[in-house]
C-alpha cells in the first residue's frame, strides 16, 4: 500500500536528473559522492564538469590529487574528495566497478547509503537507500519517535525501508523516497494538504508532524581560534601543503596559529614576528570571521605582513609567487582571506 502509493506518486513528480539516466555506476557513483552534503542545483554544476573531466574512472584514477581537489574546490567536506580519488585507484586495481553491495561498500568512503544506491540504481540490486529524507518520511508515516542518530534508529529505520522495498524496483523505490523527501514530506511546512498518503500517515493524525523525525541532541560544538598572517615579499608570499590533520588535508594556506583560547592564537603570531627580526608592516585586514565546520566553529582572524626582507619560515613552508595562488586548492576560509585581500577595505593600520 504504501510502496505502492509511493511508486505512483513517483510516475508522476519524478524529478529529471542527468545521473538518473544510466546505469554506468561510476557516473552514479560520482553524483552520490557529489550530492552527500550539497544541493542539487549546485551539486550538477560539479558532476557535469567532473565527468567532462574524467569520463571514466580510469581517467579519475590517472588524475593527481591536485587538481581533483581544484575541480572540488567550493564543494567543502575535501576529505570526499581525497576518498573518491582513492578509491577510483582502488577500481582499476579490482579490475572494474565491483557490481555486488559487499563489493562496493568495500571502496574508500562509500557507507551504507551510498552503497546502497549505486547497488540499485546501476545494478538493480535489492537495497533500500536510508538518508534524511527517507529518516523523516518513515518517521512521520508509521509514527516512529526512535531517535535517528542512534544506532537502534539507524537499524530500525534500514529494517523497515528494506522490508518496504519492492524487490522488482529498488532502483524507483529508492528514488521515490529521495524525491517524495526533497519534494513533498519536506522537513518545513511539508504539502500535507496535496499528499497521497495522508490517509495512513500517522504523524498527521497524531498531529506530530513537526516533532518527527525526533533527533537526540548532541554535545556543544566547540569553537576554535585561528590567526592567519600573509607575508608579502617581493610578489611572493608563504604558504605550505597540510599534509596530515583531521582537516583540510592536502589544501594550501598561509602561516596559521590556532588555540583554543581567544587571545592566544594571536599572541602566537605576534611571537613569531618579534622573534623572526625582521622589520615589517603589520595590517589586520579582518578579525572574528566565523566559518562554521560540521564539528567546530572557527573564528579567524587574517594578517597582512607586507616585509622587505625574508623572515625564515617553519619548515613545509614556501614562497610563492602571489601569482600562482590560483592553481593551489585552498580551504574555503583560506577564500575568504585572499578576497579580503583583493578589496582591501580601508585596513586598520596597527602601531
Ligand atoms: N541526493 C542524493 N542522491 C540523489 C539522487 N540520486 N537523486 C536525487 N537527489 C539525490
Amino acid at each position: 500500500m504504501f510502496s505502492n502509493t509511493l511508486l505512483r506518486w513517483y510516475a508522476e513528480n519524478r524529478r529529471e536528473l542527468p545521473w538518473r539516466d544510466t546505469h554506468d555506476p561510476y557516473l552514479i557513483w560520482l553524483s552520490e559522492v557529489i550530492l552527500q552534503q550539497t544541493r542539487i542545483q549546485q551539486g550538477w554544476t560539479y558532476w557535469e564538469r567532473f565527468v567532462q573531466r574524467w569520463p571514466t574512472v580510469e581517467e579519475l584514477a590517472a588524475a593527481s590529487e591536485d587538481e581533483v581537489l581544484r575541480l572540488w574546490q567550493g564543494l567543502g567536506y575535501y576529505s570526499r574528495a581525497r576518498n573518491l580519488h582513492a578509491a577510483a585507484k582502488q577500481i582499476v586495481q579490482m579490475g572494474g566497478f565491483p557490481r555486488t553491495y559487499e563489493g562496493i561498500r568495500s571502496l574508500k568512503g562509500v557507507g551504507d547509503y551510498t552503497a546502497a544506491a549505486i547497488a540499485s540504481f546501476a545494478f538493480g540490486l535489492p537495497h533500500a537507500v536510508v538518508d534524511g529524507n527517507v529518516y523523516r518520511v518513515l518517521s512521520r508515516h508509521f509514527g516512529i519517535d526512535t531517535p535517528i542518530n542512534t544506532t537502534e534508529g539507524k537499524k530500525l529505520f534500514t529494517a523497515l525501508a528494506n522490508e518496504l522495498l519492492p524487490a522488482d524496483q529498488p532502483a524507483a523505490f529508492n528514488q521515490a523516497m529521495m524525491d517524495f523527501g526533497a519534494i513533498q514530506c519536506t522537513p518545513q511546512s511539508p504539502r500535507c494538504v496535496l499528499c497521497p498518503l495522508t490517509t495512513t500517515c500517522d504523524a498527521l493524525r497524531t498531529g506530530r508532524i513537526d516533532l518527527l523525525p525526533v533527533k537526540e541532541k548532541k554535545l556543544t560544538i566547540k569553537t576554535r581560534h585561528f590567526a592567519y598572517l600573509y607575508i608579502r615579499y617581493n610578489g611572493t608570499t608563504a604558504f605550505h601543503r597540510r599534509s596530515a590533520g583531521d582537516i583540510w588535508q592536502g589544501l594550501w594556506e598561509p602561516l596559521l596559529f590556532e588555540s583554543d583560547a581567544p587571545a592566544a592564537a594571536t599572541a602566537m603570531l605576534h611571537d613569531f614576528i618579534h622573534r623572526s627580526g625582521v622589520e615589517g608592516t603589520l595590517t589586520l585586514l579582518k578579525s572574528q570571521v566565523k566559518h562554521v565546520l560540521t564539528h567546530r566553529i572557527l573564528l579567524a582572524d587574517f594578517y597582512l605582513w607586507e616585509v622587505p626582507s625574508p623572515p625564515s619560515l617553519p619548515p613545509t613552508y614556501e614562497w610563492l609567487p602571489e601569482s600562482s595562488l590560483d592553481d593551489h586548492a585552498k580551504p574555503r576560509l583560506v577564500e575568504i582571506l585572499l578576497e579580503t585581500l583583493s578589496e582591501n577595505e580601508r585596513p586598520l593600520q596597527l602601531p
